[in-house]
């Protein structure tokens, strides 16, 4: 395939922008020749604007799905910065049980985490939850696992993880508690997959239908959006939010510039956000 050219640079900034809402610059353009050159070449592509041209037109079957694919950054880990989980336990699922019990759904909790990547996250959320309630299986939970990546969802999915995975963060005590061995693998338990569910969703995309969720998670993926689409993703999950639900951003994330809607609390060291549901915000 013939060297990268600014023509090649833009078309696929642009394709990446309108695909997933991700800023793509010139300062990225080591990223297009190690993350797309070998699907370019399978997909038999003179250059890379002929790959965006393919994608474009779906000529080529998976091809978009492959593009994102490559394109993404999926990295996660179990229990990924501890502090929004020790906050989930301490403070706001306590909170949650408290608020329900007495309503006509006492065991009811939706959660979901935005850009899930591999399924680390909404699994960690799962069995912090399990770990705080004894009769975890009889509470109608449900954790929404979303992402971009259609690999990453599949693998998700599979709750299927290798050594390397598992040594990332999952202690020995939840990995012998939650986890079987398969081979060389180990699986997530049904317990635990039971509440979790995974779907293939941009986040760029409207929410119709979904929610309310009483959690989210939406770590670590704000950061490759530009500040108007940061703006547009956190007043849309505000939308799909219980008046008293809570929002967990990473931990270089903040929605401090996104309006007086949001009221930042800090809870076990992580930092998260509340509807402020002050009058004022909506007069
Ligand atoms: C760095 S990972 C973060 C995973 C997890 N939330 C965590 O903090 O460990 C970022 C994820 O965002 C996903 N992503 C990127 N753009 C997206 C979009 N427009 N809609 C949904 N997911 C997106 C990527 O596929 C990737 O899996």
């Amino acid at each position: 395939m013939s060297s990268l050219t600014t023509g090649d640079i833009d078309a696929v900034c642009g394709l990446v922008d309108e695909l997933c809402g991700i800023c793509w610059d010139e300062s990225k353009s080591y990223l297009i020749d190690s993350r797309l050159s070998g699907i370019a070449e399978q997909a038999e592509c003179a250059n890379y604007k002929d790959l965006v041209r393919k994608v474009r037109a779906e000529l080529v079957p998976g091809l978009k799905e492959k593009f994102v694919d490559a394109i993404t950054t999926n990295e996660t880990l179990w229990f990924r910065d501890g502090s929004p989980f020790e906050a989930l336990q301490h403070k706001a699922i306590p909170e949650l049980i408290d608020e329900r019990s007495g309503t006509v759904f006492p065991k009811r909790m939706r959660i979901w985490s935005a850009a899930c990547s591999t399924g680390q996250e909404p699994y960690s959320i799962a069995m912090t939850i399990a770990g705080l309630i004894p009769d975890f299986d009889q509470w109608d939970i449900q954790i929404l696992g979303t992402d971009i990546s259609p690999a990453a969802v599949e693998k998700a999915k599979s709750g299927m993880y290798g050594e390397l995975e598992i040594g990332r963060g999952m202690d020995p005590e939840r990995l012998n508690r939650y986890f079987l061995k398969k081979g060389n693998q180990w699986q997530v338990n049904d317990r635990i997959r039971a509440k979790c569910t995974f779907q293939t969703k941009n986040l760029h995309q409207p929410f119709t239908g979904m929610g309310p969720f009483d959690i989210i998670f939406c770590r670590n993926v704000a950061i490759y959006f530009s500040q108007e689409d940061q703006h547009a993703l956190f007043n849309k999950l505000a939308d799909v939010l219980s008046p008293n639900g809570w929002i967990f951003p990473g931990s270089s994330e903040s929605l401090a510039h996104v309006g007086p809607q949001w009221v930042a609390q800090q809870h076990c060291r992580a930092n998260c956000y509340r509807p402020n549901r002050t009058e004022a915000v909506y007069a």
